[in-house]
C-alpha cells in the first residue's frame, strides 16, 4: 500500500545511538568541558531524588547508603538495563559485542572518584552537552520516551549507586589475569 510501510523494528535506544553515534566518533575526547562550579540543585522531579553537583562530581551516594558491586556488574552487562556494553567494552570475557563507541570500563575506577563515576552515570550531559552517553537519572528534558518510562529514570538510585559500587572496584591494579584476556 501506498505511503504504509511497516515501522522500523528498532528500539529507540538503537535509533538514538545510530543517528548520533557518528559524532562520537568526533567527540569522544572526555570531559574536556568539565569546569568547577559552585554546588548547584538538579531539577526536582517527582520520581528524583535531589542530588547535590559539586565540580564535575555528585559527591554523595544518592541513596545515603553504598551500592553493591555484584548487582551492579549485572546491571552494567545486562542488555535491556543497562545497555552499557551497546557503547562500552570492559573486562567481560563472556560477553560478546561489545561496544566500541566509549572508552573501556576497565580502569574507570582508577581513573575517577566515586563522585565522578556518579555524575557520569547520572547525567553525563553536564560534562558535554553532546555525548551519546544517556543520563541514566534524569527524567526530565527526555525526548521520544516511551509511555510506561515517562517521568522515571532509566535506573533508580539504588540501581546507580550498584553501578557506582561496582565501577570503582575496575581499578588498573585489578585487570583480569591474563587467562581470561579477550579473543
Ligand atoms: C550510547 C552509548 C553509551 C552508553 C549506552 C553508555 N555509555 Fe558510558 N560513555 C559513552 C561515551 C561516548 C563516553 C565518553 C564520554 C563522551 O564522549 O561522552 C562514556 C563515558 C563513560 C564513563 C567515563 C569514562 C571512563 O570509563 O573513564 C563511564 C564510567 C561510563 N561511561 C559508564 C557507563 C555505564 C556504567 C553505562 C551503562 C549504565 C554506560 N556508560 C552507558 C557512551 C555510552
Amino acid at each position: 500500500m501506498a505511503g504504509s510501510r511497516p515501522s522500523p523494528k528498532k528500539s529507540s535506544a538503537e535509533r538514538d545511538c545510530a543517528r548520533v553515534c557518528g559524532l562520537a566518533f568526533v567527540l569522544l575526547a572526555f570531559a574536556g568541558g568539565a569546569k568547577a562550579q559552585e554546588p548547584e540543585r538538579a531539577q526536582p522531579s517527582a520520581a528524583l531524588r535531589p542530588y547535590t553537583v559539586v565540580a564535575d562530581a555528585i559527591p554523595e551516594s544518592l541513596t545515603g547508603a553504598k551500592g553493591d558491586p555484584q548487582r551492579g556488574r549485572s546491571i552494567v552487562v545486562n542488555r535491556q538495563v543497562g545497555l552499557c556494553l551497546l557503547c562500552h567494552s570492559g573486562p567481560f570475557p563472556d560477553e560478546k559485542f561489545q561496544g566500541t563507541l566509549a572508552p573501556d570500563l576497565q580502569g574507570a575506577g582508577s581513573r575517577g572518584t566515586e563522585g565522578q563515576l556518579r555524575l557520569r552515570i547520572v547525567d553525563a550531559s553536564r560534562l558535554k552537552a553532546d555525548t551519546i552517553m544517556p543520563p541514566y537519572y534524569r527524567a526530565d528534558g527526555l525526548v521520544r520516551v516511551a509511555p510506561a518510562f515517562q517521568g522515571k529514570p532509566i535506573l533508580t538510585a539504588e540501581q546507580i549507586e550498584d553501578v557506582v559500587a561496582y565501577l570503582a572496584t575496575l581499578r588498573d591494579d585489578s585487570a583480569i589475569p591474563t587467562s581470561d584476556q579477550k579473543r
